[in-house]
């Protein structure tokens, strides 16, 4: 079989990265979260107290950081354990502004086609398909209501125990999605070679199903 690369973009939560690592396990692929990398920098710009409309100064931050993720999916910054910290309720309102920075794209850019270098990787993001693997084999493009994808995160919200507010999860998701789909630079947009799936009343079993039949077509 010949090894992909898939890529899967979309909007905010849409459960891109629940179904990606899914068809990477089925594959026994690599699955690269870019998200990740993205909290990443705003968890440590925000710590650092470092104006996010200050590009220069989030830019060189960038160069002096390192990011990494083991294949456990646990995120370290500079080899302290960030995971839980990168999901707040804080980055995740500022990401997109630090993310819509050219400059910060552009590294980011160049450090997933290192990580995409290699088939047998499962990518998820904004702009994988269009941008950061433009000939990946597999492009997916993930959508579903604004209603159901606040729905989901705010039972995940639930079952974890944590304070969740559904209206405002609704106003988050909306506004992250705006800044994501208006932006200059590599903008969330569907690829024109990319396999539209509406995941709004399917479950996750059945998208990744969809997915694997799709990807055993390039293989
Ligand atoms: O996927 P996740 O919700 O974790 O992504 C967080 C943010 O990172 C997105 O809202 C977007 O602003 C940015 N992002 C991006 N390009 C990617 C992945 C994420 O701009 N490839």
């Amino acid at each position: 079989n010949k090894k992909l690369a898939i890529a899967i973009d979309g909007p905010a939560a849409a459960g891109k990265s629940t179904v990606a690592k899914l068809v990477a396990k089925h594959l026994g692929y690599v699955y690269i979260d870019t998200g990740a990398m993205y909290r990443s920098l705003t968890h440590s710009v925000l710590k650092h107290k470092i104006d996010v409309n200050n590009h220069v100064q989030v830019v060189n931050h960038l160069h002096e950081i390192s990011i990494d993720i083991d294949p456990k999916q646990q995120v370290y910054l500079d080899q302290a354990n960030v995971t839980d910290d990168i999901r707040t309720e804080e980055v995740t309102n500022s990401v997109s502004a630090v993310a819509s920075i050219a400059k910060v794209r552009e590294e980011m850019v160049l450090r997933q086609r290192k990580l995409a270098e290699k088939r047998g990787v499962v990518m998820d993001g904004r702009d994988i398909g269009t941008h950061v693997i433009p000939d990946a084999e597999v492009k997916i493009f993930l959508v579903a209501s604004v209603q159901e994808r606040a729905l989901r995160r705010h039972e995940e919200n639930q079952q974890k125990g944590f304070h969740s507010d559904l209206e405002q999860i609704k106003t988050d998701i909306k506004q992250r999605d705006k800044m994501d789909s208006e932006r200059e630079v590599s903008p969330l947009k569907k690829a024109s070679d990319a396999i539209e799936i509406d995941t709004t009343s399917l479950s996750i079993e059945s998208v990744t199903d969809q997915i694997l039949s799709i990807a055993q077509l390039a293989q």
